[in-house]
């Protein structure tokens, strides 16, 4: 490290921004510490997050294929049981693995684990729990955490964030989730298949805000008819717990008339906020903005010489993967190298059966932007997803009208996550809808759907 340092680079937080970079920072050469308060590394992702709630959705999506028929359909007859022990145990080994695998790589990578919470002396002085560190490049990526309903206390039995709802020992008879964004479905999703019955109550007039309309639309359909009820353009505006349940208080979002909703389980997840309460920013003169957030330049460095941050902390969709690449982007900026992230192109998944995937621009943000062509395939027409019983959802892909490059592309279908891949490859090489029409893509594969909507951009579709 430089002399007047003890370490090169600190990163504040081991979440997927945070480990991301202290790895990259190491083997770049750097001398690194990362401090993460959690007993385990990974952050929300690995912990309480995106692992936890993919083997959850993993599990229950089997449970639900042979308890509902589905299955019998194929041939497959079972006597299904559910043993939620079981399911859990599976999860926490899943979650348990992975943590330990970013411990391992840190060992690997000579990154040093200071265990505490830090919080800034000044620019370059960080107090870790009882110890006090220097670095010349200090990274915030803390994170965030569920954003709370004023007045709704969560007690992690009754009414639940996202954390507790990982951890139900029991499958509610009645779950009411409040928020209809990605976490309300997916888990709303997990306890639907077990055997709930669960509704969701959201805000707006839409569910999946941030999702381009026609499949947001879809979605609903689709989420509907597996009987997720969903009370549309309705805010909650009170819970009230009374021993092992509670009545939630709902109004029409215009205003109107109160009604009641009965729960065993309640779900908050209307969003989630930067975590930026007690680590000593105004020692360092920097303020978060109106969101809570630290805004950065294109290099991730925030107004306060040799502080940078990344990852849920700073703006931009609050992902897994953004995160990643923010961590490796700083690290390379703080070697001295030119680390981008092109927050154009960005995937988001909602990891339901079936899945909802896009990269880029909606149709409506297209369409205020310039005019655009839109080639659209349904899933049932794809040869693949009809025999495999798999006819919900479509593949969108938008087009800028004149160059024909590709502006978003956006699919409901169930590999939607994987799909979505090649979307973001070609936008990230500038394809036009012809580049994706004339790739050639593997036979019978989910994927020819997205050739086929880029075909239909200009007209051409084959098999509709
Ligand atoms: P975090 O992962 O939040 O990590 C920050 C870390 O910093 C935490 O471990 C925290 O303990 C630590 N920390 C905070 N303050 C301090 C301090 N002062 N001192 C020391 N340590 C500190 N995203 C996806 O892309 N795909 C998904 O499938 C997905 N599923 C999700 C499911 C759920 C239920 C939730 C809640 C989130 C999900 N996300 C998903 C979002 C994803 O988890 C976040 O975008 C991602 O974890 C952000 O990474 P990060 O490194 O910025 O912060
Ligand atoms: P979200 O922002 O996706 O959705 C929150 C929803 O709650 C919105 O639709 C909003 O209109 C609604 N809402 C807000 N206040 C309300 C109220 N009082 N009553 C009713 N509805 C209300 O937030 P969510 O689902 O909590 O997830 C947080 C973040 O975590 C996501 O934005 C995403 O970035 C990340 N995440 C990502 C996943 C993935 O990539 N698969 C999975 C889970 C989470």
């Amino acid at each position: 490290a430089d002399g007047n340092f003890d370490y090169d680079v600190l990163v504040i937080g081991a979440g997927p921004g945070g480990y991301v970079a202290a790895i990259r920072a190491a083997q770049l050469g750097l001398k690194t510490a990362c401090a993460e308060s959690r007993e385990t590394l990974g952050g929300t992702c690995l912990n309480v997050g995106c692992i936890p709630s993919k083997a959850m959705l993993h599990a229950s999506e089997l449970y639900d294929h042979a308890a509902n028929g589905a299955m019998a359909k194929l041939g497959i007859r079972t006597t299904v049981e559910l043993d939620l022990d079981t399911m859990h145990g599976q999860r926490r080994d899943a979650v348990k693995q992975l943590t330990g695998g970013i411990e391992f790589l840190f060992k690997k990578n000579k990154v040093t684990w200071l265990k505490g919470r830090a919080s800034f002396e000044d620019a370059h002085t960080v107090s870790v729990g009882d110890q006090k560190v220097t670095a010349k490049n200090v990274v915030i990526a803390t994170g965030s955490s569920v954003t709370p309903l004023p007045g709704v206390e969560i007690d992690q039995k009754v009414v639940v964030d996202s954390t507790g709802a990982l951890e139900l020992a029991k499958v509610p008879r009645h779950m009411v989730v409040i928020g209809g964004g990605v976490i309300g479905l997916e888990l709303g999703s997990v306890w639907r298949r077990l055997g709930a019955k669960v509704t969701c109550v959201e805000y707006l007039d839409q569910i999946l805000p941030g999702f381009d309309g026609d499949i947001r639309k879809e979605a609903n359909k689709v989420f509907k008819k597996q009987g997720i009820e969903f009370r549309l353009g309705t805010k909650v505006s009170g819970v009230a717990v009374n021993g092992e349940t509670a009545t939630l208080t709902l109004e029409p979002a215009n205003g109107g008339e109160a009604t009641t909703l009965d729960a065993d389980v309640v779900l908050v997840s209307i969003g989630r906020r930067a975590n930026t309460d007690g680590l000593g920013l105004d020692r360092i003169g920097l303020s978060p903005n109106q969101r809570g957030q630290i805004e950065t330049d294109h290099d991730f460095r925030t107004p306060v010489d040799g502080v940078w941050a990344i990852g849920d902390v700073i703006p931009g969709p609050m992902l897994a993967h953004k995160a990643e690449d923010e961590g490796i982007a700083v690290a390379e900026n703080i070697a001295g190298q030119h680390g981008i992230v092109n927050h154009d192109v960005i995937p988001s998944v909602v990891y339901t059966w079936p899945e909802v995937a896009g990269v880029g621009l909606t149709e409506e943000q297209a369409k205020e932007k310039g005019e655009i062509k839109v080639g659209r395939f349904p899933m049932m027409a794809n040869s693949r997803a009809k025999t495999n019983h798999e006819p919900d959802g479509f593949v969108k892909v938008i087009a800028d009208a004149k160059s024909d490059r590709v502006l978003g592309v956006w699919c409901i279908a169930t590999v939607a996550g994987t799909m979505i891949a090649q979307a973001a490859q070609a936008m990230e090489f500038g394809a036009t809808s012809e580049d994706i029409a004339y790739t050639c893509h593997a036979h019978p594969t989910h994927s020819e759907a997205i050739k086929e909507a880029a075909m239909a951009v200009t007209g051409k579709p084959i098999h509709i």
